[in-house]
Parts: structure tokens; sequence; C-alpha cells
């Protein structure tokens, strides 16, 4: 028998150089993992039956490379994609690692490190785009404060803007595809980072000089760390047309960035997102940014890769379930969930459809009615969970 849950390239996931070769570095401890050859990484990652693999600039050509070493890297890599038949959907740029970053990178106070990480995005714009990727991540994660009198907030987003802009106007001006995506996160490495959440980012995106080459690139672990619904953020991501990639993995409240195993917690947050994204049919890659436990060797590795592909396809096969379930479907229509589509004034917005919606409001006894009706919201939500738990 064939294994329901096996991934294919199909099923579009991908995972980061980063996170197969995380090395189980914390701020507590050293690596209990060996370094991991890119070329490996693919080759493992195309056995699973992964779409594709993302990198930061330095996760595959070491800074202080020379041009020479680093076209000689990038073709031994492009081999393997070759070989393997693998992707290289998007790319990102590591402006955090770096001690010159250490104040922030395109939001530092001082123009030098700016220009710097601009720079670097450029370059590193140029390596995706020589592999192929169509989307390009920002994830601030040096830009943000601890002293809160070191930083014009203000000034800072001017500088944030400057920075997408100039990188926007690059591809624009190579006449290439690559759309940007924003990732938001409210803290960790810094004490308070600029673009805490998804609702922050959308909110700048509107003020860029070219909205529509920048969305969203929301992670589990970010908006779970600020005590938000992922799915709603994600939800918002798609009502704007600004789901540009997706950071899968699994967080509970409260805590470090975990970036553990996609529903390894929080498993029926990763249920209602799988359904979100099947039922929206988005077409984007299904991206996990996460790692293996620092308990893990080499094999155990894979293992966390092919845990996180698995559990999406068997969530998938919930939300079909779901969908045919009988008993989940007359609940749903006793809580009246579909009747959200229909418009609040069916006659739209003119002056006679505002009037009209006055004047045949529903009669006192009817809000006596509906105050009083129960909308069996339990039994929906006891539904969902014994499906969960497989005894349904
Ligand atoms: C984190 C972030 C990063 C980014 C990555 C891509 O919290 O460390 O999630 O993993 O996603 O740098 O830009
Ligand atoms: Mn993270
Ligand atoms: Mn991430």
């Amino acid at each position: 028998m064939t294994d329901p849950y096996a991934p294919t390239p199909a099923d579009r996931f991908t995972f980061g150089l980063w996170t197969v070769g995380n090395r189980g570095r914390d701020p507590f401890g050293h690596e209990t993992r060996p370094e991991l050859d890119p070329v490996e990484a693919v080759h493992r990652l195309a056995e699973l039956g992964a779409y594709g693999v993302n990198f930061h600039d330095d996760d595959l050509v070491p800074p202080g490379s020379s041009p020479a070493e680093r076209d000689a890297i990038v073709a031994r890599f492009r081999a393997a994609l070759d070989q393997t038949g693998l992707c290289v959907p998007m790319a990102t740029t590591n402006l955090f690692s770096h001690p010159v970053f250490k104040e922030g990178a395109f939001t530092a106070n001082d123009p030098d490190v700016r220009r710097h990480a601009v720079a670097k995005t450029l370059d590193a714009i140029d390596l995706g785009l020589e592999l192929g990727a169509e989307v390009y991540v920002m994830w601030g994660g040096r830009e943000g404060v601890e002293a809160e009198a070191a930083k014009d907030v203000r000034a800072a987003l001017d500088r944030y803007a400057e920075a997408v802009n100039l990188c926007c106007a690059y591809v624009r001006d190579q006449g290439a595809a690559l759309r940007f995506a924003l990732e938001p996160k409210p803290n960790e490495p810094r004490g308070d980072m600029l673009l805490p959440t998804v609702g922050h980012a959308l909110a700048f995106i509107e003020r860029l000089e070219w909205p529509d080459m920048v969305g969203l690139n929301p992670e589990f672990a970010h908006e779970t760390m600020s005590g938000l619904s992922f799915t709603h953020a994600v939800a918002q991501c798609l009502w704007h047309d600004k789901l540009f990639h997706i950071d899968l993995n699994a967080q509970r409240i409260g805590k470090y960035d975990q970036d553990f195993r996609f529903g390894s917690e929080g498993i029926r947050d990763a249920f209602y997102l799988v359904q979100l994204l099947e039922a929206a049919a988005w077409d984007g890659m299904r991206h996990f940014d996460a790692h293996a436990y620092r308990t893990e060797d080499r094999e155990g590795v894979w293992d966390f890769a092919r845990g996180c592909m698995r559990t999406y396809l068997i969530l998938r096969d919930k939300a079909r379930r779901f969908a045919t379930d009988p008993e989940i479907q007359a609940a749903l229509a006793a809580a009246q969930v579909d009747r959200i589509t229909e418009p609040t004034s069916p006659g739209g917005l003119g002056a006679e459809a505002v009037a009209a919606l006055r004047r045949d409001r529903p009669a006192p006894e009817t809000l006596v009615d509906l105050a009083a009706r129960g909308l069996g919201h339990e039994r929906l939500d006891q539904l969902v969970t014994e499906l969960l738990l497989g005894v349904r």
C-alpha cells in the first residue's frame, strides 16, 4: 500500500539551508551537530519529496569568499539542483549574524552600516535571481532597540522604507519578476523589533514606492509569540492579496522563538492554518522555517524534516474529512457559517439601500429570538477535536 502521507514535489514543500543545516547551537550551548554540506541537503531533501530549498546568501557562499570561490560554490550547488530537480523558490540575506549589524541593518543609525546592508542585499538578490528565486524574504533580524533613547523610530521607518524601495528599484531596473516578502517578528534577537506583527507590516507596505512588489512572509512562531492568532494573520494577508510566502513551524505562546517541527505544538492552530491555505487554494510554497531539537544527530534532522511535511499532509487530509463529514457540516449549518458571505446591505452603499436597511431592520421580537438562540459552537468545536484526535 502506498503511504498517503508521503510528500511529493507537487505538495510544494521547501526548507531553508539554515533549517536542516541548523547545528543545535543556542545562547547557552555549543553546536551538537556537524556542518551539513548544502549539496547533501539538496540530495536528502529531494529524496524526502521536497520541492525546493531556500537560503541566505551566507548559508551558501561563506562570507569572505572570493568571486572565483563564489562561482565555484554556486556551480556545484546548481549541479545538485539540476541532478535532483529541486528548485530555489526563495532567497534572502543574512543581515543579523555579523557584529556590524548589532545596532540594525536597514535601520542602523550609521549610514555606512545601512549602505553595506543594502549593497549586501543587492548582491544576494543577484544570487537569488541566478538560481531562479521568485520571492525575496526580508526579515529584519536586527532592526529594533533595547535602549529606547537610542532610536528615533519614525526616522528608522523612513530608512526601512528607503531600503526596501532601493531593492525594488534595483529589481525593476533588471526587468526581473522578483517580489519581496516582509517577515514580521515581535522580539528576539532585539528587545523590540520594528514591524513586529503582520498588521504593522501590512500598513507599512502601503507607504512604499511600489506596494505591489511587496507582501508578507508571516511565520507561525512569530505571531504566536505575540499571543496572536497566526491563522487570522494569514487570512488577513490573503484578504489583502499579500501572502507571498509563509514560514511554517510550531511555537508556544510566551516562550522564546522555538522554531519547532510543524505541528509539534498547537496542533489545532496548525489544522486551521492548513485548512485555510487549502481552502484558499493558495499556490505559494509551504516553507518550513524550523529546526530539529538540539538533542538530534544528523539522522534526527531528517526525521524532523519528514515530520514537518507528513504532519502538513495529515492535516490536509483532516481538512478534507472536515469538508465531507455530515455531522460537522450540519453543525456548520447550525452556526450559519456560510451566511457570512451574504452582504449586509444587498442593495449596496447608495442612499436608497442604506435607507432600506434602516427601514427593514429586524423587529424587536426577532431580536429577542436571535439573542436567545444557541449557536451550537460547543458541539461544532468538539466534533473538530474528535476529528483531530482520530476518532471520527
Ligand atoms: C528567525 C527568522 C528567520 C528568517 C530567515 C529568513 O526568527 O530566525 O524566522 O529564520 O525567517 O532569516 O529571512
Ligand atoms: Mn522564527
Ligand atoms: Mn522565519
